[in-house]
């Protein structure tokens, strides 16, 4: 496999803010570690289908098959994106990654087990973040989106699925509630700190 960078992943509810502070955290980890930023659902084939078909269409799929899509959208990304990068020596942060699946499908009632079992191809990240947010104030927060994951019970089913692997210490977790910068301070450091350890 070869791969000569880190790989750390950024998780969190819809509306957690983990979009803007992944790319924070890239923008401030560019000069130093070569950081790059990327997300999943992919911009490959079958992440652009779930996007455009799925996420923000009329009809849902089945949960076993929206996980399959994710997992196979995912292989498909580290194939493209995230091993290239890797490979080159660059720090790859991607916008969701297999605890979205564990996290979002879990709540929705399938095994965690399963869920782990058709992700077993995909390459484990060196690192990986919970960014914590009240479900109540991500719901305030995205009251004009539309992506079919979203309501408050949903939200604090997957919150808990989270919470489950910040116990089990697979996940580290930055309390969310708190203004932008902070955040975004406790976020580099937990990296930073993660990153040290490695050197
Ligand atoms: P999100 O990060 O909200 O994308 P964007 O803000 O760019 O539209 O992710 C889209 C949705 O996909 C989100 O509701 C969580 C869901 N999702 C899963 O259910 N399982 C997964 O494995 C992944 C990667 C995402």
């Amino acid at each position: 496999m070869n791969k000569k960078g880190y790989f750390i992943c950024i998780e969190g509810l819809d509306g957690c803010g983990k979009t803007t502070q992944a790319k924070l955290l890239a923008l401030k980890l560019r000069k130093r570690y070569n950081a790059v930023y990327t997300a999943e659902p992919s911009c490959g084939k079958i992440g652009t289908f779930i996007r455009k078909r799925y996420l923000y269409g009329e009809k849902r799929l089945s949960s076993m098959i929206e996980a399959l899509l994710f997992a196979a959208d995912r292989l498909e990304h580290v194939e493209n994106e995230v091993l290239p990068a890797l490979r080159q020596g660059r720090l790859v942060i991607s916008d969701r990654y297999v605890y979205s699946s564990l996290a979002y499908q879990g709540a929705a009632g399938l095994s965690l087990d399963w869920i782990e079992k058709i992700n077993e191809h995909a390459l484990p990240a060196d690192f990986a973040v919970f960014i914590d947010v009240d479900p109540r104030l991500v719901m305030q927060r995205l009251k004009r989106t539309r992506s079919v994951m979203e309501n408050l019970e949903t939200q604090q089913k997957v919150r808990e699925v989270y919470l489950r692997f910040v116990e089990k210490g697979a996940l580290v977790r930055v309390d969310g509630n708190r203004p932008k910068t902070e955040v975004a301070a406790a976020l580099l450091a937990a990296v930073l700190n993660f990153l040290k350890v490695q050197c």
